[in-house]
């Protein structure tokens, strides 16, 4: 697809902003990474972009392509019809430091939040043994490569903002449930799953797995078990037992 694409592309910082048109040179086997850094080098040389790898590893380049959350290092301009005017604007939950540059920082507090892996002390390096499948669970879950896209599209904190702060976002779920499922964790997370982190107020759109580019199953493989073990430890009649009589 070697030709021209008019570029849509959000301009402005500190809340204000508005759409401009450039009209950009595209080559072959291009990604819209590619043009965006044709444009600063030509039209627009004090345009924001935020980017590491240009390979989909590092979550750096994530964005809105035509509305859709995606990494603009994985999407290729041949995605779009000759003379599609191809959009592209912020992650819209986050705040705009500039141009295409969020401010995810709110995600890296909640992820320092949750506590961290809590092995027994009595099993001694080289003692540890996992099954194939909690491995295959646990490496599915690492495959998460904090590009924020989730957490962009997930209704609880991109409708309502004053959630932010009582909602880690299907990314920071997801971390307590892979700690959770770890056979050697010996913490209950099911209390601060619900308390701490929001899980709660997930009703399983599943918009989350939808956009995320690892391909992750975050709501059938992460939230939707932890949801299960936080309602066995609620209406374990023992547990209910206990918090009648105040043990817990
Ligand atoms: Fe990105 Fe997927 Fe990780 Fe969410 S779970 S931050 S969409 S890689
Ligand atoms: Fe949000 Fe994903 Fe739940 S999009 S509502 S965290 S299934
Ligand atoms: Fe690293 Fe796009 S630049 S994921």
């Amino acid at each position: 697809m070697n030709g021209e694409t008019t570029l849509r592309v959000w301009r402005g910082e500190g809340g204000e902003g508005r759409l401009v048109d450039y009209t950009v040179a595209v080559e072959e086997g291009e990604v819209v990474l590619d043009v965006l850094h044709r444009l600063q080098a030509t039209a627009a040389p004090d345009l924001a972009v935020r980017w590491n790898c240009k390979a989909g590893k590092c979550g750096s380049c994530s964005v809105e392509i035509n509305g859709r959350p995606r990494l603009a290092c994985m999407t290729r301009m041949n995605l779009f019809a000759p003379g599609e005017t191809v959009t592209v604007t912020p992650m819209r939950t986050f705040p705009v430091i500039r141009d295409l540059v969020c401010d995810v920082s709110a995600n890296y507090r909640k992820a320092r939040e949750i506590p961290s892996f809590t092995p027994d002390p009595a099993t001694r390096p080289g003692e540890f043994r996992m099954s194939q499948a909690d491995v295959q669970r646990q490496q599915e879950f690492r495959k998460c490569i904090e590009c924020f896209l989730c957490n962009n599209v997930c209704h609880v904190i991109r409708d309502h903002e004053d959630n932010t702060a009582h909602f880690s976002g299907p990314r920071y779920l997801m971390r307590v449930a892979e700690l959770e499922m770890h056979p050697y964790d010996t913490a209950d997370r099911r209390k601060i799953a619900q308390e701490e982190f929001g899980l709660g107020y997930c009703n399983i759109t599943k918009c989350c797995t939808e956009v995320c580019p690892e391909n992750i199953q975050i709501t059938d493989n992460a939230l939707i078990p932890l949801k299960e073990r936080v309602a066995d430890r609620r209406y374990d009649p023992l547990v209910w037992l206990g918090r009648r009589i105040g043990l817990r």
